[in-house]
């Protein structure tokens, strides 16, 4: 029995049609990130943030899982050890492709930068599903004083799950990071904490990331061609 952390980044749902977030022109659908994904900004522009947010989540209705995503469900049906899912992604294609594949007992799936399909409470922190647009003002169903606004982890805030992932991490035997460019800490950091726990470390990716030497191994294509490639070993 074998403990399995993946890590996955927008990579994976590019080929589904979401965008990555460094594309060549460094912009996220036309707008500066600290435009729209900062807590100052929600401060200074809320109808700029909840627009750009409520358009991202409009967007989730046109895709669907891809070769990937489903590889990974397939794993997680099969797995017999613990296998924690860490997405950076915001969307719910992993969410999906495990509904249509019921994963077995030790799997489960965190988002570590939140979900465009939630909201919470400015006030409390309380989270809610939130299938809907957003108002730059939308009441809280849970304090006088919250607004409701999107439960993303934006620059300066503290990615969630940590501890569960920590945890994990330091108790692998296998670590595998798929379609993510490794710029963004903490996330780029895992890689370093299993090899420390002596897992074995793998890099599946369009290209090397910026910490692909930290990697014991890379294998490099589009993720629906590597990633069910690499799920058949198992
Ligand atoms: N298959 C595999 N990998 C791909 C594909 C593909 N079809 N297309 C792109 N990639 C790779 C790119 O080569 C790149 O290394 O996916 C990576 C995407 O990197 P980023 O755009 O930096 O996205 P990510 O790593 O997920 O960003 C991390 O940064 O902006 C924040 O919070 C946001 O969660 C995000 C975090």
């Amino acid at each position: 029995m074998q403990n399995l952390v993946i890590l996955t980044g927008s990579g994976i749902s590019a080929e589904s049609g979401v965008p990555t977030f460094r594309a060549a022109d460094g912009l996220w659908m036309g707008h500066r990130v600290e435009d729209v994904a900062t807590p100052e900004a929600f401060a200074r522009d809320p109808a700029l943030v909840q627009d750009f947010y409520n358009r991202r989540r409009a967007q989730l209705a046109d895709v669907q899982p891809n070769a990937a995503h489903r590889a990974l469900a397939d794993l997680a049906a099969r797995w017999d050890g613990d296998f924690l899912l860490v997405t950076q992604n915001v969307d719910d294609l992993h969410d999906r492709a495990h509904a249509e594949t019921p994963p077995a007992a030790g799997f489960e799936l965190v988002h570590m930068h939140g979900e465009l399909l939630k909201a919470h409470c400015t006030a409390t922190g309380r989270v809610i599903d939130c299938p809907g647009d957003l108002a730059p003002d939308q009441p809280s169903p849970f304090h006088p004083r919250g607004v409701l606004r999107p439960h993303i982890v934006w620059f300066g805030e503290i990615p969630l799950h940590m501890d569960r992932i920590e945890t994990a991490l330091a108790r692998c035997d296998l670590f595998v990071s798929i379609g993510t460019s490794g710029a963004v800490w903490p996330a780029a950091g895992f890689v370093q904490i299993a090899n420390h726990a002596g897992a074995r470390t793998v890099e599946l990716n369009l290209e090397p990331s910026f910490g692909s030497r930290l990697f014991d191994e890379g294998v490099y294509g589009p993720a629906t061609e590597v990633v069910p490639g690499f799920c058949s070993e198992f």
